[in-house]
């Protein structure tokens, strides 16, 4: 006799799917990235992501309404900051006036429940576009740590429910936290990007806020002293564990889709939420390769998205966040 189980049964129909689909992206899964500028009336387009801009802060106000309108909860915010503001110290950025100390008050006030997160992290204030000081031809770790932890807290005093600490400096997760603890900010959260890899996929990013390294001293433009080789899994698992027991609330593997394995890895790992970032380049390429007319655009952004899931991410940051809202609901 044919084998008694048909696993086709439960493929049969739309509604049959439905009922045994084992991964359900909803827009409680999403963190929204936002790119803000200096200037009124500013929205504009970058270049290497085709649909995703820039705003200004009288315009972001608009654009986080619609986001709370999708159900879009959270966003995380990334600051283009002016070229004659950048040094090699980052004074900028624990500046309290700050573009992103007046970017978070703004997106507070527009839609209060909102969940802020910001990025922390040097690179944009770098005149060098490093996530670090450097001297002597290095990237200073332990100087960076301390300013990251000043500009951690300045973003808690303005108002960041979480911040996102992105530059993978060693020890600077413990530098935040009991910071933000010394200050009373106790219940200021920290998302860490644990698991970031020195990846090619940032390029676009680095076109948004214009913060590609710079050759300078010796230092090469790329980020391989401090962010992990594509080639290690086994440190992921390190650096996530670590950035645990420093008091990362929430831990994050960077980039997406070519990573799912180091997702799943520390998704069995660890006990706290795991987020993945689907970057700047994963965006790009879906993009480029649907206005070719190569690809069906949605139907690979919501299987990319439901494969970064399925891997075991409990949130996902992505530039795909309203598109991907707007198909489902
Ligand atoms: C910088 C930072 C980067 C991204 C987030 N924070 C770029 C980098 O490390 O060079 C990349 C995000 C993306 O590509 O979408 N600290």
């Amino acid at each position: 006799m044919y084998p008694l189980r048909r696993n086709r049964r439960l493929r049969t129909s739309e509604s049959i799917r439905s009922l045994v689909r084992e991964t359900i992206i909803s827009p409680n899964d999403f963190i929204v990235p936002l790119f803000i500028v200096e200037g009124r009336n500013v929205k504009e387009e970058i270049a290497s992501m085709p649909g995703y801009y820039r705003y200004s802060l009288d315009l972001i106000e608009k654009e986080v309404k619609e986001l709370w309108s999708l159900g879009l909860k959270s966003v995380l915010l990334f600051v283009k900051v002016p070229e004659n503001l950048k040094d090699n110290a980052g004074k900028e950025a624990i500046n309290p006036e700050g573009l992103m100390q007046r970017a978070i008050q703004t997106v507070k006030n527009a839609v209060p429940e909102m969940l802020v997160m910001t990025d922390v992290a040097l690179d944009p204030y770098s005149q060098y576009g490093h996530d670090g000081i450097i001297a002597d031809g290095k990237i200073l770790n332990d100087d960076t740590t301390a300013v990251l932890s000043e500009m951690a807290l300045s973003h808690a005093k303005a108002g960041a429910d979480f911040v996102a600490p992105s530059d993978m400096m060693d020890g600077r997760i413990f530098e935040i936290r009991s910071l933000l603890e010394d200050e009373g900010f106790h219940d200021t959260g920290i998302l860490s990007y644990s698991a970031k890899y020195a990846s090619a996929f940032y390029g676009p990013f680095r076109d948004a806020l214009d913060s590609a390294p710079v050759e300078a001293q010796n230092i090469p433009r790329d980020k391989k002293t401090y962010q992990m080789d594509p080639a290690n899994r086994e440190e992921a698992i390190r650096e996530t564990l670590m950035d645990i027991d420093e008091g990362a609330d929430i831990v994050m593997v960077k980039p997406g889709l070519c990573y799912l394995d180091i997702v799943r890895d520390i998704k069995d790992a660890v006990n706290v939420p795991v987020a993945v970032y689907q970057v700047s380049g994963e965006y790009a390429m879906i993009k480029a390769a649907a206005e070719k007319g190569w690809l069906d655009h949605d139907a690979v952004m919501l299987e990319q998205l439901t494969a970064i899931k399925r891997a075991g991410a409990d949130m996902i940051a992505s530039y795909f966040a309203k598109e991907a809202v707007k198909l489902i609901f």
